[in-house]
C-alpha cells in the first residue's frame, strides 16, 4: 500500500493505504472531487485526463487515467483547477482559449487547458504537435492553436513554480538503481514492472487486471541514461520516448521523425523504451528501426547479464526470450554513418498504432548494395527482420530493378497479420511500397508528409 507525497495545485499531501495500481485520475476525482481532470477513453487517448506533473527535470503533461499513484511521488501535480492564479487571475492559455472562442461543449477543454500549460512552460513553439495528444470533437483545431500561439507572447506564471516535497519511503517498490531493481524481481519473478505504464495501466483500467506485486522503473537513475559513446550507443530500459527524441535526431534523424509520431505527447512523456521492447507486441514502433540499427538487448536476473541481438529476443506472437525474474537493462547500437530510413502507416498521423512500421538501412558502394537490414513492425506475430529482401539486395545495383527483385521477396518473407487495423494484402502492399519510397529518398524525391501543405 502507498504511502506518497507530492503537492496537489500548491499544497502537499500524503496518500496513505492506496492500491499502487489505483490511478491518478481516479483519485483525483473520487477521492478529492476535482472533477475538472476530465475522464474520456480511460486508456491515453484522448487527452482529457491531462495533468501537469513537474519533477526535477521539468514539466511533463500526463494522461491521469494511466498513471498510476506512485509515479508521481516527490513531483509537483496541477489540474486545471490549479491553473488560475490563487487570486483567480487566469493563465495566460485560460485566458486565450477564452479571447480566441476555443472550447464549444467544453469537455476537451480542460485537458487542451492543461496540455497548453505544459507545452507554454516549456517553451514549445510546434503547438501543433504539442497538441496532438488531445482529442477535441466539436471546437476544430484552428482556434485552439490560434490561443496557443496568443499564450505563447506571455511569460510562464510565476504561481506554478511550486517547490517540490520531500519524497520519503514511498510504501511500494520504487527502486532508485537496477541493482535494487534486480534483487526485488529475483525475489518476485511473477510481479509486474511498471515503467511509463502506458502498456500496463490498461491492463487495469479496460482488463481489471491485477498486477501485484508490482516495482516501477523510473526511480532508477542507471536506468535512465543515454549514452552516446566512441563505438556504441546504450540506451537505458526507463528512458522515456520523450528523452530519446532530441538523441536520436543527432544521429539518426528518421528515428526521431517516428518518435514524433509515438502516441501523444503525453504518452511520449511517460513511455519507455523497455516497456516498448518488453511489452510482446507486434507492433511496438521502436523494435523496427532498432533492428535495422544492429541493436543488441541487455537483459539481467539478478546478477547475471546476457546480451542477444534484439531480433532474436521475439520469439513469436506474445512471447519473448525473457526468464520470469529478468528484465531489459539497456539495448544499445553501434555509431555508425547514418543511413537509416524509416516509415510508419497508420490510419492517423498523430497518436495513432501503426498498421506497418518499416525500417531500412541500406550501405551503398559505389552505386551497388553492399548491405541490407530490413525491419518491419505489423507484418508479422513478431517484429521481424526481411531477409529474403535482404538478400534479394545485397549485391545489385541500387536501382528500379532491385527494388521489384525485393518487394517480390517481401511475399516470401512475410505472410502480414490480417485485423481490424489493416488487411493482409494493403500490409503487404505498403511494405513494398516502402522499397520504392527507399530508392525515391535516396534519389531526393520522396517529399516527407510534413512537407505537404494546403
Ligand atoms: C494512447 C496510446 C498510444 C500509443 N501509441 C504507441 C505508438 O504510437 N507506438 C508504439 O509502439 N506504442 C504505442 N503505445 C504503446 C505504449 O505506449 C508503448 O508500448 C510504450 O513504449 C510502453 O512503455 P511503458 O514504459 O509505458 O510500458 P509499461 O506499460 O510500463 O510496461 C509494458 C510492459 O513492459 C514490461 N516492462 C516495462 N519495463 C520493463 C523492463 N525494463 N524490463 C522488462 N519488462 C519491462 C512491463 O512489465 C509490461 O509487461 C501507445 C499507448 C497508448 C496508451
Ligand atoms: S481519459 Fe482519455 S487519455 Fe485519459
Ligand atoms: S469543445 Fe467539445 S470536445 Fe472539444
Amino acid at each position: 500500500m502507498t504511502d506518497i507525497t507530492f503537492t496537489l495545485n500548491g499544497a502537499p499531501v500524503r496518500v496513505a493505504g492506496q492500491p499502487p495500481t489505483r490511478t491518478l485520475l481516479d483519485w483525483l476525482r473520487e477521492d478529492r472531487k476535482l472533477t475538472g481532470t476530465k475522464e474520456g477513453c480511460n486508456e491515453g487517448d484522448c487527452g482529457a485526463c491531462t495533468v501537469w506533473v513537474r519533477d526535477r527535470a521539468g514539466v511533463r503533461a500526463l494522461n491521469a487515467c494511466i498513471l498510476f499513484l506512485p509515479q508521481v511521488h516527490g513531483t509537483a501535480v496541477r489540474t486545471v483547477e490549479g491553473m488560475a492564479a490563487p487570486d483567480g487571475t487566469l493563465h495566460p492559455v485560460q485566458r486565450a482559449m477564452i479571447d480566441h472562442h476555443a472550447s464549444q461543449c467544453g469537455f476537451c477543454t480542460p485537458g487542451f487547458v492543461v496540455a497548453m500549460a505544459a507545452a507554454h512552460a516549456r517553451g514549445e513553439a510546434d503547438h501543433d504537435t504539442a497538441l496532438a495528444g488531445n482529442l477535441c470533437r466539436c471546437t476544430g483545431y484552428a482556434p485552439i492553436v490560434r490561443a496557443a500561439e496568443a499564450a505563447a507572447r506571455e511569460p510562464v506564471p510565476a504561481w506554478l513554480d511550486d517547490p517540490l516535497p520531500e519524497a520519503g519511503d514511498p510504501g511500494v517498490a520504487m527502486p532508485e538503481t537496477a541493482d535494487a531493481l534486480a534483487a526485488w524481481f529475483a525475489a518476485h519473478p511473477h510481479g509486474t514492472l511498471v515503467g511509463g505504464g502506458t502498456d500496463a495501466g490498461l491492463w487495469v483500467t479496460k482488463q481489471f487486471r491485477s498486477l501485484a506485486p508490482v516495482a516501477f522503473t523510473g526511480r532508477c537513475a542507471d536506468l535512465r541514461r543515454i549514452e552516446v559513446g566512441a563505438d556504441r550507443v546504450r540506451i537505458g530500459a526507463a528512458v522515456t520516448l520523450a528523452e530519446l527524441e532530441p538523441a536520436m535526431a543527432a544521429l539518426h534523424p528518421a528515428f526521431a521523425a517516428l518518435i514524433r509520431r509515438f502516441g501523444g505527447p503525453q504518452v511520449r512523456a511517460a513511455a519507455t523504451i523497455g516497456g516498448n521492447i518488453a511489452n510482446a507486441s507486434p507492433i511496438g514502433d521502436s523494435p523496427p528501426p532498432l533492428i535495422a540499427l544492429d541493436a543488441t538487448l541487455h537483459l539481467r536476473r539478478g546478477d547475471a547479464r546476457r546480451s542477444i541481438p534484439l531480433e532474436s529476443f521475439f520469439l513469436a506472437y506474445g512471447r519473448q526470450d525473457r526468464a520470469p525474474g529478468e528484465f531489459v537493462e539497456a539495448v544499445s547500437f553501434p555509431r555508425q554513418p547514418d543511413r537509416l530510413r524509416v516509415w510508419k502507416v497508420s490510419k492517423r498521423f498523430d497518436d495513432d498504432i501503426s498498421a506497418v512500421c518499416g525500417a531500412f538501412r541500406i550501405a551503398l558502394d559505389g552505386g551497388r548494395v553492399a548491405a541490407a537490414r530490413i525491419a518491419f513492425g505489423g507484418m508479422a506475430g513478431i517484429p521481424a527482420r526481411a531477409r529474403a529482401a535482404e538478400a534479394a539486395l545485397t549485391g545489385r545495383v541500387w536501382d528500379e530493378t532491385a527494388v521489384a527483385a525485393a518487394q517480390a521477396a517481401l511475399a516470401k518473407d512475410f505472410r502480414p497479420i490480417d485485423d481490424h487495423r489493416a488487411s493482409a494484402a494493403y500490409r503487404m502492399a505498403v511494405a513494398q511500397a516502402m522499397l520504392t519510397r527507399c530508392l525515391m529518398a535516396d534519389r531526393g524525391s520522396a517529399p516527407s508528409v510534413l512537407e505537404v501543405s494546403p
